[in-house]
């Protein structure tokens, strides 16, 4: 059985949903799965069995990303590239009440669950996907949360759908073909067809975080998304969506959906480093909000073109990682094993920003006795290759 319209058909059908209900919350090996596979063929169809444990091995892939992980529909390409529930939800809020919305490309319905979910009663979604099996699992996962009676559907070409009534589109284009990834920048649809929808409607665009900002026209805001340190994606919201004339980048960080915009003032001043280093989290440093960011706190740079922030107190921000200086001078290589051994430092992350060299071949380098955890800064002062030993404030 390996037509996924008849797999999906035997698994919806009342004994493939007993099947999949008795393998729910299992924590599957290869091993024990072996073993469940001959108990399970002695009571169901063999076929049923086989896909009902492929089903269930997705299910357990995405626990990572949908909280109902265990009750969703998916196929292995949808759920590579579906949006995990906390990234979906973040764009969503930003849409409740916007109206009707189009789903474009709504694959397995990650972002279509949070889409019709975002508003009280849920608001109605049109999900578009040229691929039959990806839009009825849409649908299935959207009655999985609940919100299955607020989505329609269109399986056509997204360049072919009529928008009429339709006040927003969120586009997630397909970023692969079959199981090739497409480098950053190609996409299905292309970009440029995304964004030429602006002329007729609101537009939101999900691209991934590496995007050319060249590609975005004038008036678009770019909002870079990271979970914790990790940079996530970049939402391209249309004119319609932008506040102030001018704010073109925005940082967010989940997941507490802390956001930070242009920051506006004078120039930020480049000192030597004080006695903390502020490490900006990627989502800043893409968005390039870094002088917004030091601006916002009352930090200085340690230099004209490094990210780094530094300051004499503290600061604390979600939009930094701050890190207490133990020592600072001077990039000297031969010198780093016994200024780190002086301060009981066992172990280094190393950080690299603006400085060339080898962080592996570094570390192993500098053999270091058992100590403290401490985390090795290699950057530049004013232009000057300089380093940092800091821990965490
Ligand atoms: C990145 S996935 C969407 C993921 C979705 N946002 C989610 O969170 O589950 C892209 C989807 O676009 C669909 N697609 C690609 N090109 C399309 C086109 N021209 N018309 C309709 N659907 C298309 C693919 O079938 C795939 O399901």
């Amino acid at each position: 059985m390996r037509d996924p319209c008849t797999e999906l058909d035997v698994l919806l059908a009342p004994v493939g949903q007993a099947l999949l209900a008795e393998l729910i919350g299992l924590e599957l090996t290869p091993e024990t799965e072996l073993a469940l596979a001959r108990r399970l063929r002695a009571v169901y169809p063999a076929d049923l069995v086989t896909a009902a444990l492929s089903m269930h091995e997705l299910r357990q892939r995405a626990r990572p990303k949908f909280t109902r992980a265990d009750r969703m529909y998916l196929t292995r390409d949808g759920l590579e590239q579906a949006s995990a529930e906390p990234l979906a939800r973040h764009r969503a809020a930003r849409l409740a009440g916007v109206g009707k919305i189009a789903d474009l490309c709504c694959g397995i319905g990650g972002d279509l669950v949070a889409l019709a979910g975002g508003s009280e009663p849920a608001s109605e979604v049109l999900a578009v996907d040229r691929d039959p099996i990806h839009l009825r699992m849409a649908v299935l996962n959207a009655c999985v949360y609940e919100v299955g009676e607020a989505v329609r559907t269109v399986c056509v070409d997204v360049r072919s759908v009529d928008l009429v009534g339709v006040d927003v589109v969120f586009v997630d284009p397909a970023r692969r073909i079959g199981s090739r990834r497409l480098a950053t920048g190609p996409s299905e649809p292309p970009l440029s067809w995304c964004i030429e929808l602006a002329e007729r409607v609101g537009v939101v665009v999900k691209a991934a975080p590496g995007i050319d900002r060249d590609r975005v026209p004038a008036g678009w805001e770019v909002e870079f998304v990271s979970a914790g340190r990790e940079l996530k994606e970049a939402v391209l919201w249309s004119p319609a969506f932008v506040g102030a004339p001018g704010v073109t980048s925005r940082a967010s960080v989940l997941p507490s959906g802390e956001q930070l915009r242009a920051v506006p003032g004078e120039p930020v001043e480049c000192r030597a480093p004080g006695a903390y280093l502020l490490d900006p989290n990627p989502a800043v440093t893409r968005a390039g909000l870094v002088e917004d960011l030091a601006r916002g706190l009352g930090a200085w740079k340690i230099d004209p073109m490094i990210a780094f922030l530094s300051s004499d107190r503290p600061l604390r921000s979600p939009f930094a990682r701050t890190l207490r200086v133990l020592d600072s001078g001077p990039w000297r290589e031969k010198e780093l094993a016994s200024r780190l051994r002086s301060l009981g430092v066992g172990s280094v992350e190393i950080r690299r920003r603006g400085l060339a060299g080898d962080v592996d071949t570094l570390r192993r380098r500098l053999r270091l006795p058992p100590g403290q955890p401490a985390t090795l800064v290699m950057t530049r002062v004013a232009d000057r290759p300089w380093a940092l030993i800091c821990v965490d404030a």
